[in-house]
């Protein structure tokens, strides 16, 4: 059994927990918290083991809360880290305990791969190079965006190869996630510099890309406008389904008119946190244009990490074959039988 810490428990780390606290691989250490709020009640009521910032110990014994003891405690505890701070303090955790402790990590894609606060050289993509990260210290799991952009790219590689020009991509995030009690601003902002494109870049170094990254009031999923270019007509396919059909964490999607029909789908079908876990390609929207490929697709934003998360832990800490992995992670998720349930809902 891999002991597994989570620090910090928001949208992603609370995710994590849930997951991982199935699988008999693992041993969850328990779970870091930083702030008193409802999200404490949350963990003990899972039962989970809580740890807190040595500071803050007496504030959370003073409220009654049985706490397990400090963060360092649960690092020192563990042979991994789980790491689902908010944007940039997984740095400052490494430099505080993951180093000194000599603890093996995985950071979320709120953290830096380059410039004064990279956390690791890696960013992980299961479809790409899931290989690369077995016996890696410090590896990156991509964003939302970043995971769905490689998960759509990979396979149009492969079929398509150097047939393909370029690749150009909006993305339409969403403002907030469901459990996120902060105002949606009615606002449509845009991002000055989207790392998304570095991102996929550094496990796509040969593609030529570019990425335009837009946020939106909504809390239903990101939408992804991704138009391929090749460098002649494009090549003949019958539908997406024949490139898509055999991928893990992808559905084939007609008869859906936004993001969330999906999401109140997966709310509707039972799936835990609402989450499908994948990114849904909308057939009906596919345009061909003489050498232009237009695809859109939803991508659940705080779901899709989650299995990736669990993938990547698996070639870090035993360097499992890929394919080992996924039917590991598909039977723990349901990923197959979720995507089977979508396409049965929304195709029929
Ligand atoms: N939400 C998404 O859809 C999504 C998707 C993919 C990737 N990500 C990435 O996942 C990471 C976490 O995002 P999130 O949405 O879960 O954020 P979140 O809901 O804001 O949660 C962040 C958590 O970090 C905790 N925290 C504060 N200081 C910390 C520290 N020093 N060490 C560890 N945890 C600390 C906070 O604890 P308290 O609440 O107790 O103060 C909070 O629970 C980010 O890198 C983000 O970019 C997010």
């Amino acid at each position: 059994m891999v002991r597994v810490f989570i620090n910090g428990y928001g949208n992603i780390g609370k995710r994590l927990a849930s997951a991982f606290s199935h699988d008999k691989e693992i041993q969850l250490v328990g779970i870091g918290k930083y702030s008193i709020d409802d999200r404490v009640d949350e963990a003990f009521a899972k039962k989970l083991a809580v740890y807190v910032p040595e500071q803050k110990i007496p504030d959370f014994r003073q409220k009654g809360y049985d706490i397990s003891g400090t963060i360092s405690d649960a690092v020192k505890e563990s042979d991994l880290v789980i790491d689902a701070a908010k944007d940039g303090f997984g740095y400052t955790n490494k430099v505080n305990f993951y180093i000194p402790m000599n603890k093996s990590a995985i950071f979320q894609g709120g953290e830096d791969r380059t410039g004064e606060k990279k956390v690791a050289d890696i960013i992980h993509n299961s479809r790409i190079n899931y290989d690369q990260a077995a016996n890696q210290k410090y590896v990156i799991q991509g964003s939302c965006n970043v995971s769905g952009m490689g998960r759509i790219m990979q396979p149009m590689i492969e079929k398509f190869g150097d047939k393909i020009q370029r690749y150009d991509v909006t993305l339409i995030r969403r403002w907030a996630d469901l459990e996120d009690t902060k105002d949606v601003k009615d606002s449509i902002e845009w991002d000055k510099n989207p790392h998304h494109q570095e991102d996929v870049k550094s496990f796509l170094p040969s593609v030529k890309l570019y990425v335009e990254a837009y946020k939106v009031p909504s809390r239903m999923m990101h939408l992804h406008q991704m138009t391929i270019r090749f460098k002649n007509k494009i090549p003949y396919f019958d539908s997406l389904s024949d490139i898509y059909h055999e991928e893990f964490g992808v559905a084939v999607l007609d008869k859906v008119n936004g993001t969330a029909d999906i999401r109140l789908k997966a709310r509707e079908l039972g799936f835990e946190h609402d989450d499908t876990n994948m990114v849904h390609i909308h057939e009906e929207t596919m345009r061909k244009s003489d050498d232009t490929l237009k695809i859109l697709y939803s991508d659940d934003q705080t779901g899709i990490v989650i299995p990736e998360n669990h993938l990547l832990f698996q070639s870090m800490m035993f360097g499992r074959p890929k394919n080992m992995a996924y039917e590991h992670t598909d039977s723990l998720f349901q990923i197959s039988k979720k995507r089977d349930m979508l396409e049965k809902e929304f195709n029929t």
